[in-house]
Formats: structure tokens, C-alpha cells, sequence
């Protein structure tokens, strides 16, 4: 029986958070025994927005020990360096070509990015949610184990596959986000989601107990003596979120009949869930120190699977050239 495919990246920033790990990588732990699997690093997208090329190579390798470590399974899925496959990039031009620029101008993640760097705003940042839909795509991929944040995203990569479809003739199929519990991870900050590029709002995966306690000492909290239903944004918040989704139910709903008898004690939280994220980061840390110490290994890998994932790409791209109607000659 045709297994469905799955397809999902992280972009090449570095050192994975907690919020990618619940978000996406423990969807892909999850879809991993049951589905065909390709599961990226995408540097392509991480050189959108400004980055260091003296840091990009590692960034890339880190991402790829971070999926590793957490329990990627390289006998299970692939594990793709999307610049390895240019068959990503081919691609991609061929579907800019059946999309409007004017959907693209409109996309809140664009306008966000412009707003972040408006000295950088570079024709790779506006193509980006094309150069998204060819990944997928590229691989015929159903199901997507993204944060809710990339939804917009998703939209774009089904509209193409539609219009594609239309003009050219049934070929791929629309892509569905695939959610998880963790789906969205609110900011140590208190404000808005944990992202990489807000300073002092993220839990590195690889982050150790000592670290992991003087992040969360910083996370703001009130005087505990509120009561009532606890609130649904800040600092507080964040805590009881993250509570939830690491300590469980149980621990959770100790610490809400806490703050409704306006008994909750913030120090003994934080402690508490120190623990509770520690405990499982801890063998994801473990599994990716025998990587990083085996380069080869990984090397190997990362060699082996960017072959295997060429071969499936170069048949997508066979039949792309062919309904678009490009010239073809057999060998
Ligand atoms: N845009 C995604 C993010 O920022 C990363 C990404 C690129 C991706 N290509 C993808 C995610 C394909 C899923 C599928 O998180």
C-alpha cells in the first residue's frame, strides 16, 4: 500500500528551542513509523534574513545533531540538507511562475520580516513561501508537522498545488499541516511565541538544568495572590503552558488549584519544571553527544540519504517538465 508522505523542515539558525522540538520535531517523532518520511534543514531559507556565512555550515550541523539527538531515526526517515537536493531551487522556479507576486506582498510573515529588517528585504524573502511549497511539494508530501505559525505558509504551498494541478493536469496533492499538543509555544518573555530571534524567550534543547533554572528565574510573574482562572497571556501563562505540555496534567492542575487559592508559590514552580524539562531534554542530549563526537557518522548520513532523496526529487522534476511542456529527449 502507498504510505503518505510527510515533509517538514526547520530552518538553519542554530541551536534547536523547546518551541520547535514540541512544535515540530515531536510530530516527526510520532508520523516517523508510520509514513514515508523526509524530514529537512533548510539553509536556503535561513540565508533570507541576515546571517553570518562564517557560522551558516555549522548552524546547519547543529540542526541536523539537534534531530538526531532527539531520536530522527535514520533507518526510519530521511534526513535531507536542503541545499544538497537543487532540485529544491528547480523547482521552485517553475512554481513561481503560476503565482501572484501580490499574494506574496500580502503574507503577515512577510510583512513581519520586512518590519524586522527593512534594510534586508531581498527577493529571496519574498519567494520564500514558494521555495516552501517546492520542498513539499517536490516530494509530493501530504501531511506537514509545522508550528501554527507556518499555516499561511501551507495555504500558499496548496493553492500552488491547485493551480498546478488545474493548468497542467492532477500531480500533487495539497498538503495539510499535521498538529501537535505543542503546536504553539509562548515566550519566556511573556510575550508573544519562543522564537530564536527574541533574545532571553527560549529553552535551548541542549540547554543544561543549571541554565534551563536561571531562564526561567527571569520569566515575569505576579504577586501569586491574584486567585481566580490563570490568566491566558504572560509570564504566568507561559509557565502554566509549558507546565501542561512537560510536568503533565497532574502537575498542572496542582499548581491551577494553587493559584485559585492564591497559595502558588513561583520559585517552587520553576524549580518543578526545571525539573520536569530537564528530564526530557536529557537523553535527547545524551543520543546527540554520540553524533557529535562521530562525524563521520553523521557525514555518512547525510550522504547517503541526499542520494536517496535526489532520486525521488528528479522523478518530480521528470514529470514537472513534462506536463509543463519543456522539451524532453531520451537517452
Ligand atoms: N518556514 C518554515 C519555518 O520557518 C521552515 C520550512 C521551510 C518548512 N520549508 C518547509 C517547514 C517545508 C515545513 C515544510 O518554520
Amino acid at each position: 500500500m502507498h504510505k503518505k508522505r510527510v515533509y517538514s523542515g526547520i530552518r538553519a539558525t542554530g541551536r534547536l528551542h523547546l518551541g520547535n522540538y514540541l512544535g515540530a520535531v515531536k510530530g516527526m517523532l510520532q508520523l516517523q513509523d508510520e509514513y514515508d518520511c523526509v524530514f529537512s534543514v533548510v539553509d536556503l531559507h535561513a540565508v533570507t534574513t541576515p546571517y553570518e556565512s562564517t557560522s551558516l555550515a555549522d548552524a546547519t550541523r547543529t540542526v541536523i545533531l539537534d534531530y538526531l539527538g532527539a531520536g530522527l531515526d535514520p533507518e526510519k526517515c530521511l534526513i535531507e540538507v536542503q541545499s544538497f537536493v537543487p532540485e529544491h531551487i528547480e523547482l521552485s522556479y517553475y512554481l513561481s511562475t503560476i503565482y501572484p507576486v501580490s499574494r506574496l506582498e500580502d503574507l503577515p510573515t512577510y510583512k513581519d520580516k520586512k518590519a524586522q529588517h527593512p534594510k534586508y528585504v531581498n527577493m529571496g524573502l519574498l519567494y520564500y513561501p514558494v521555495l516552501m511549497a517546492a520542498d513539499i511539494l517536490l516530494y509530493k508530501g501530504e501531511r506537514v508537522p509545522v508550528g501554527i505559525d507556518q499555516e499561511p505558509h501551507l495555504e500558499v504551498a496548496r493553492e500552488i498545488a491547485r493551480k498546478f494541478n488545474s493548468m497542467f493536469g492532477e500531480t500533487f496533492p495539497e498538503p495539510k499541516r499535521f498538529a501537535t499538543e505543542g503546536e504553539y509555544i509562548p515566550s519566556l518573555t511573556g510575550e508573544g511565541k519562543m522564537s530564536k530571534s527574541v533574545e532571553g524567550s527560549f529553552i535551548n534543547v541542549t540547554d543544561d538544568l543549571e541554565t534551563i533554572q536561571q531562564k526561567l528565574a527571569k520569566v515575569p510573574t505576579d504577586s501569586g495572590q491574584l486567585g481566580g482562572q490563570i490568566p491566558q497571556e504572560g509570564g504566568v501563562a507561559t509557565l502554566f503552558s509549558l507546565m501542561y505540555l512537560l510536568g503533565g496534567k497532574e502537575l498542572h492542575h496542582k499548581y491551577v488549584l494553587d493559584y485559585k487559592d492564591k497559595k502558588i508559590r513561583y520559585a517552587d514552580m520553576k524549580k518543578e519544571l526545571s525539573d520536569v524539562i530537564y528530564q526530557e531534554l536529557r537523553p535527547l542530549q545524551e543520543k546527540r553527544k554520540y553524533y557529535e563526537e562521530n562525524p563521520h557518522v553523521v557525514d555518512n548520513i547525510l550522504r547517503e540519504h541526499a542520494n536517496k532523496c535526489q532520486e525521488i526529487a528528479r522523478q518530480t522534476i521528470k514529470e514537472v517538465r513534462e506536463k509543463m511542456g519543456f522539451l524532453v529527449i531520451n537517452n
